[in-house]
């Protein structure tokens, strides 16, 4: 079942068609170097739809207030606004409850939250296991963890071709193991890791699953009670919504065990000099004032990818990846790092002779945005023995044509550098 299955059957009545879809982001109308605009920087933060753009302005026009503390219209409409964001990413990633959904400012903080929270059970001589394709911000979390209370760090190693085998996780599965964190898709290479066989690896393990699904959210199926995962995370900003919020999900008993991760307004039922009490979830994890807007913009943008039938959006970015790569592995010089066989949207790659960073820079001339870096995945970076890689991702709204102008750019980049 997918993460679209659990919308309503009335509101998945779009039929995809590409001329439509990017006539939805106003962005991709404008010129970057007097060049068409040719954006393959998605797995970065994903271009954002009029729609949602519409909703943050009318709220900021209209409807503006605090939420959960006016006893006056504009701020109860707020704030029911946010509930209802809140029940759309409850439906789209099928949780059991709204208390499961705890809004934050974005992936990286969900993952610091447990780390701080959840963390906080731990002691000397447990273990997290990750794996060496992680973001930073599924590695450090945990590193100073490991810092503060001395549980002890195991990370899976990736194959040649960018993969991780549940053999090579569970050989580092024990009694002692608490907890495993991993992506749910490379963000560097696109590898998508086989989630739901991991969640039952750990919890055989009697450890705990957390699940960064910065990527994972926009290209794959994710029903949390399917895959039975402890704790996914991720960003608004990269499923089309904006910048500022994240979600994450915690199964109930779990949360309900966890202590707060921050104190502050909201977050509590009563407070003396002596003693504090928490309120209910999830408002226990949601100190001060939260990401309102950009909440209600979630809630939104979910709307929009939630109309679509989400075979046909899988559909177009697998055929766009199969095109690229063909097209990208034909360029003399190239080497495509990152070749699993389950992989999504993401087309990572040296060319011999030029610095990632001058290509992105002659690839930018052309109005073709890429990535180049370590993609905040440096121990990654060095499993494949490279310092950077140029990273050009896909959303819902690029096209084979686009793989053209990039192909074509290339080749201009390879005259000049090589
Ligand atoms: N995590 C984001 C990326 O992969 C920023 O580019």
């Amino acid at each position: 079942m997918t993460a679209l299955a659990h919308v309503s059957p009335e509101s998945k009545a779009r039929k995809f068609d590409i001329a439509s879809v990017r006539a939805d982001f106003p962005i991709l109308r404008r010129l970057v170097h007097e060049k068409p605009l040719t954006y393959l920087d998605t797995a970065a933060s994903a271009q954002k739809p009029q729609s949602v753009i519409d909703v943050i302005k009318n709220q900021y026009e209209n409807e503006y207030a605090n939420v959960h503390r006016g006893a006056y219209w504009l701020s109860e409409t707020l704030t029911t606004k946010y509930e209802d964001a809140r029940e759309s990413v409850r439906a789209f990633l099928n949780a059991k409850s709204d208390k499961e959904i705890i809004f934050t400012k974005g992936a990286t903080e969900s993952i610091n939250l447990v780390a701080s929270s959840f963390g906080r059970s731990l002691k000397v001589g447990d273990e997290i296991v990750i794996t060496g394709l992680e973001h930073h911000s599924n590695i450090v979390p945990w590193q100073m963890l490991r810092n503060q209370c001395g549980v002890e760090l195991k990370v899976a190693p990736v194959t040649d071709d960018g993969d991780v085998t549940l053999d090579s996780i569970s050989k580092l599965l024990s009694p002692k193991t608490k907890l495993v964190a991993v992506a749910h898709v490379s963000n560097a290479l696109g590898t998508v890791l086989p989630i739901k066989d991991i969640a039952k690896l750990a919890h055989d393990a009697g450890a705990r699953i957390l699940i960064d699904g910065c990527q994972g959210i926009v290209h794959e199926d994710v029903d949390v009670q399917d895959m039975d995962c402890d704790f996914y995370a991720f960003s608004g900003h990269k499923i089309y919504g904006p910048n500022g919020i994240g979600v994450l999900y915690g199964k109930e008993d779990i949360l309900e065990e966890m202590p707060p991760y921050q104190g502050g307004g909201e977050m509590i039922s009563t407070v003396t000099f002596d003693h504090s009490e928490w309120a209910e979830l999830p408002a226990k994890f949601e100190a001060g004032t939260p990401p309102i807007v950009p909440a209600v913009g979630l809630g939104e943008a979910i709307r929009y990818v939630s109309a679509f039938d989400a075979a046909s959006v899988s559909a177009h970015e697998k055929a766009l990846l199969a095109y690229g790569t063909e097209q990208l592995q034909a360029v003399e010089g190239v080497t495509l790092i990152g070749t699993a066989e389950r992989k999504t949207a993401v087309l990572s790659f040296v060319l011999e002779g030029a610095h990632p960073h001058d290509l992105a820079t002659i690839l930018d001339r052309c109005g073709v945005c890429v990535r180049a870096g370590h993609h905040c995945a440096q121990p990654l970076m060095d499993r494949f023995g490279v310092s950077a890689t140029v990273r050009a991702s896909f959303g819902l709204y690029n096209t084979q044509d686009e793989v053209d102008v990039l192909i074509e750019a290339l080749g201009r980049a390879r005259e000049i550098l090589c």
